[in-house]
């Protein structure tokens, strides 16, 4: 027989209790966190999201409460009414908060009872966790662990943060639909089958960027919006299907300013983990990210930047570096300092890493004893020193080097940059290390399709000093190639190696917005079709504007120091984009089909 509430109210928390409230009557509810009977004594944690207090009901005492005790389990729900007392010499626990007190219970009554959970909630640390399919299945369970408690009110502090700051800088918050009509960001649409027009579809944004933009045409001047987003495409460990980003815009504004509101956001988000960022945070176009650390997002905390050593074999006769470097290649390295002791399983199992990048090998050079190489037979003794030599290689260091086209080099070492600071424990945890990449291209050439497609999205700002070169590029087909060459008013935010931010200047008049979207490959008549409403409203007196997105989940991810993003929402999805506790998607039924006019194929 469960107990009911009634009028019973509760009076503390299950964190709030000490050594002054001794002597008060209390009122307690949680769940029973863990069990300990002790025959004429039974000692209860209970556990509630604030934390943990010790309760003892005694059999001498109240013989009542005592039997009921009996029956209970692991997370069963009970309240508790009773004395607050010192704990008895000896027992006092200095790792919790209460842990100079217990409640001496009087009355106790037991709320809901509780199956034996499929998994252990309580285990410290991410040690001993069940297997993240099974969390994800019982969610309800898997929140119920501090340290999931803890990320979830981190993530609720952060967008009150972030509210606060914009709220304070005259920003409007302004929510824009869910059904909407496609918002190109570069992924896939998920999209909605529209009953009343039969055959026709909404799409889920995969941001708010055409309609933040269009505030700015309606005069709002400074938008912001928590805003959840779409993207069907292919998972990773910092991506999820469905997302939040903080989004903002603001008219008449250069890079610089946009940048300034980019800090200052962080900078106050970061005080939530007493971090102090720089004011102003180091800027590195994307060309130099690229050539020092192969990657538009580097982790700075930690150095190991490429080695370029193309021009020492540009005269080598070594078939395979000769072929790369007449085809405008690269050669390129990284220092491994004090690795020279490297064994041939671990260059292997590098080498396999670096292939996974489309790297067709991975040489390298030992600095022992003696200089060995994987490359000392074709290039010989003086060569190996020489290439040593550029890269400032000591004794006692290995030099890793990958050959290819430019762009397979910067992934492959920019990864094995990051995979070997991880393998070597390079990466002080206790730093937070940000930076503003600029002057992204803005386009990229899919090689699959041979086409240019924009590298941000296609409402991004050539540069000023790009503009010319773009607009020959567009005009003159047998220039097209130089579209690889433009670059954009485009920036990211990155603390640890995580893009955390997006955006750029846009677009604001309706001739450059309709040439960017012919050198993206579309007709007139697509474009208009697309974003004729769009091109519409660029005539009516659209101000110069700019602004960015941040992902809520990465910013969250750097505060609670996690690596998986699943860790900082409350219900994700899995990497195969399912929620397993609601076992979705899933069927809907033949009359809902019906009556949107869908049919599956196959059916
Ligand atoms: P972008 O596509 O760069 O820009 O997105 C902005 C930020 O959102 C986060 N993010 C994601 N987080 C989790 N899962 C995902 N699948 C995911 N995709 C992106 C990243 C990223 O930096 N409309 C532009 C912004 C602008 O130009 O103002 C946009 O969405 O942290």
């Amino acid at each position: 027989m469960l107990d009911t509430l009634g009028s019973l109210e509760r009076t503390h928390t299950c964190s709030e209790l000490r050594e002054r409230n001794i002597g008060e009557q209390v009122v307690l509810m949680g769940w029973v966190a863990k069990k300990r009977d002790f025959g004429v004594f039974t000692f209860i944690d209970l556990r509630d999201r604030e934390g943990v207090t010790q309760v003892v009901v005694s059999e001498e005492t109240s013989p009542e409460a005592h039997a009921k005790a009996k029956n209970l389990r692991g997370e069963f729900v009970i309240a508790v009414k009773g004395e607050v007392v010192s704990r008895a010499e000896g027992t006092h626990n200095k790792k919790l908060a209460t842990g100079d007190i217990e409640i001496k219970v009087r009355e106790l009554l037991i709320l809901n009872d509780s199956k034996v959970p499929p998994f252990q909630l309580e285990v410290a640390g991410s040690e001993n966790l069940a297997s993240e399919d099974t969390r994800l299945k019982y969610r309800y369970l898997d929140l119920r662990r501090p340290q999931l408690q803890h990320n979830i009110r981190m993530r609720a502090k952060a967008v009150a943060k972030i509210r606060g700051y914009f709220d304070g800088r005259g920003f409007i918050e302004i929510e824009t639909p869910i059904l909407l009509k496609s918002t190109p960001e570069g992924a896939r649409d998920f999209i909605v089958p529209s009953r009343i027009h039969t055959g026709k579809f909404f799409a889920l944004p995969q941001s708010p960027q055409i309609l933040k933009q269009i505030t700015m045409i309606s005069g709002l001047d400074r938008y912001y919006q928590i805003a959840r987003c779409f993207r069907d495409e292919d998972l990773r460990a910092d991506r999820q299907p469905e997302f939040t980003q903080l989004d903002m815009e603001m008219s008449f504004v250069n890079r610089e300013q946009v940048y300034r509101e980019m800090e200052g956001m962080f900078n106050h988000v970061l005080k939530l983990i007493d971090v102090q960022l720089p004011t102003e945070w180091p800027r590195l176009t994307y060309a130099e990210a690229m050539r020092r650390y192969g990657s538009d997002k580097p982790d700075l905390r930690f150095g190991m930047e490429l080695v370029h050593l193309s021009e020492e074999l540009r005269e080598t006769d070594f078939a395979p570096f000769a072929e790369i470097l007449a085809k405008g290649g690269e050669i390129k390295a990284i220092v491994v300092k004090g690795r020279a002791d490297y064994s041939r399983k671990q260059t292997d199992e590098l080498q396999e890493f670096v292939k996974r990048y489309g790297a067709g090998a991975l040489a390298w050079i030992k600095i022992g004893d003696e200089t060995t190489s994987s490359l000392l037979k074709v290039l010989g003794e003086g060569k190996i020193e020489e290439l040593a030599s550029k890269a400032n290689a000591e004794k006692g260091d290995a030099v890793l080097i990958v050959a290819g086209k430019k762009s397979v080099v910067a992934a492959a070492l920019g990864a094995l940059r990051n995979e070997v600071a991880r393998r070597e424990n390079l990466i002080d945890r206790s730093k937070y290390e940000c930076l503003i990449v600029t002057e992204f291209p803005m386009f990229e050439h899919d090689d699959e399709t041979d086409s240019f497609v924009a590298a941000h999205h296609p409402f991004t700002s050539p540069m000023d000093e790009d503009l010319e070169l773009f607009k020959t590029a567009v005009n003159d087909p047998s220039q097209h190639h130089l579209l690889g060459q433009v670059r954009a008013k485009a920036y990211d935010a990155v603390i640890n190696g995580y893009e955390c931010a997006g955006g750029s200047i846009r677009i604001h008049q309706k001739e450059v917005q309709s040439l960017n979207f012919k050198a993206l490959g579309m007709s007139p008549e697509t474009a208009r079709s697309r974003f004729g409403f769009f091109l519409d409203a660029l005539e009516y007196g659209t101000p110069p504007h700019g602004g960015f997105a941040a992902g809520i989940e990465r910013t969250c991810m750097i505060l609670v120091g996690t690596e998986n993003i699943r860790d900082v929402m409350a219900f994700p999805k899995t990497a195969s984009a399912q929620d397993l506790m609601m076992d979705s998607p899933g069927d809907v039924d033949a009359w809902q089909l019906q009556e949107l006019g869908i049919t599956i194929a196959g059916d």
